[in-house]
């Protein structure tokens, strides 16, 4: 089953299915290095966010790694994320314009709304709401500006995601969520389809642990061995097989080689559904189930 490597927003703008994720990558020279890995293994979308604090160093290494591949800012994706503290009327609009200085980027192809919820706040607040709805409105007039080429969410659930847009009549574009097949949010993928949401999936290899249980599960494993690729490529095919986008991160270059190169096979749908079998709705980072 052949798979496009890229999906159209909304919003019109084309994104990378896989994009790469740096969450916990911090600091200049490390910084460098796995962009450096990145860009020379073909990535041409990067995901960050405010609260990772790595936007300058990624900033500051691209401006000296584009001109190494013969790149220009319109050759690469870029993703930001409105930091939980951030919510709010003017605050969000402030720390977009922050995140773009950081980046010293004149626009974002992407910004989401990191977490449903504001900082400090119990989870039942019903500021919540009003909140993320100014955050929002920000968001969609700094669209209006050309600052944001894109804008959507992260972490919302059907219910933060029907509220923006009977408030606002503005579809996020994507989605960007936990996903991966021990937690299938099936009904959550169908409403974005409907509502023309592209759905992002992240951690899908099991995130940043000293007991990762996608790398290590036993289905995963006797597929990748069976398909001679590694556990990573299954579980990254796997979610890009069915148009659900990918931000693996890695700080190893083989590693991030190896994840790239997952438009050169196919999953059989007996791999699919076996795949899909794992599901035991298992969080391994965040639950914004109680986020009024
Ligand atoms: N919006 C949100 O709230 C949110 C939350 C979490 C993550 N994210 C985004 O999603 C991205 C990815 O998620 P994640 O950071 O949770 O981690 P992930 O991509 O699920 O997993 C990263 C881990 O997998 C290992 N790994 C990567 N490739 C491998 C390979 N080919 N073989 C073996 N191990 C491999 C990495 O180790 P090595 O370094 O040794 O390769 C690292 O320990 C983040 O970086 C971030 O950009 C967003």
């Amino acid at each position: 089953m052949s798979v496009t490597m890229s999906v159209t927003l909304n919003s019109g703008g084309v994104m990378p299915l896989i994009g790469f994720g740096t969450f916990k990558i911090k600091g200049k020279e490390l910084v460098y290095k796995v962009l450096d890995a990145a860009l020379a293994a073909g990535y041409r979308s990067i995901d960050t966010a405010s609260v990772y604090r790595n936007e300058e160093d990624i900033g500051e290494s691209l401006k000296e790694l584009l001109p190494k591949y013969g790149l220009k800012r319109q050759d690469i994706f870029i993703t930001s994320k409105l930091g939980p503290k951030d919510q709010g009327c003017g605050r969000c609009r402030q720390s977009c314009l922050q995140s773009l200085h950081s980046l010293q980027l004149d626009y974002l192809d992407l910004y989401l709304i990191h977490w449903p919820g504001t900082q400090g706040m119990q989870p039942g607040d019903a500021r919540h709401r009003d909140l993320r709805l100014q955050s929002w409105s920000d968001m969609i007039k700094l669209q209006t500006e050309g600052k944001l080429k894109a804008i959507g969410v992260s972490n919302f659930l059907q219910h933060h995601i029907d509220d923006l847009i009977k408030a606002t009549q503005h579809n996020p574009a994507v989605l960007q969520i936990e996903y991966h097949p021990h937690l299938i949010q099936r009904g959550l993928v169908d409403f974005c389809i409907s509502k023309g949401i592209h759905f992002q999936a992240y951690s899908s290899l099991g995130t940043t642990t000293d007991h990762n249980t996608l790398l290590t599960d036993p289905v995963v494993s006797t597929i990748a061995k069976q398909r001679g690729v590694s556990l990573a490529r299954v579980l990254l095919r796997w979610a890009v097989q069915r148009g659900i986008g990918v931000i693996p991160k890695s700080t190893d270059s083989d590693h991030i080689r190896d994840n790239m190169d997952i438009f050169s096979f196919s999953l059989s749908d007996e791999e699919m559904v076996s795949l899909d079998q794992l599901d035991t709705q298992s969080h391994l980072c965040w639950n914004p189930s109680q986020v009024l």
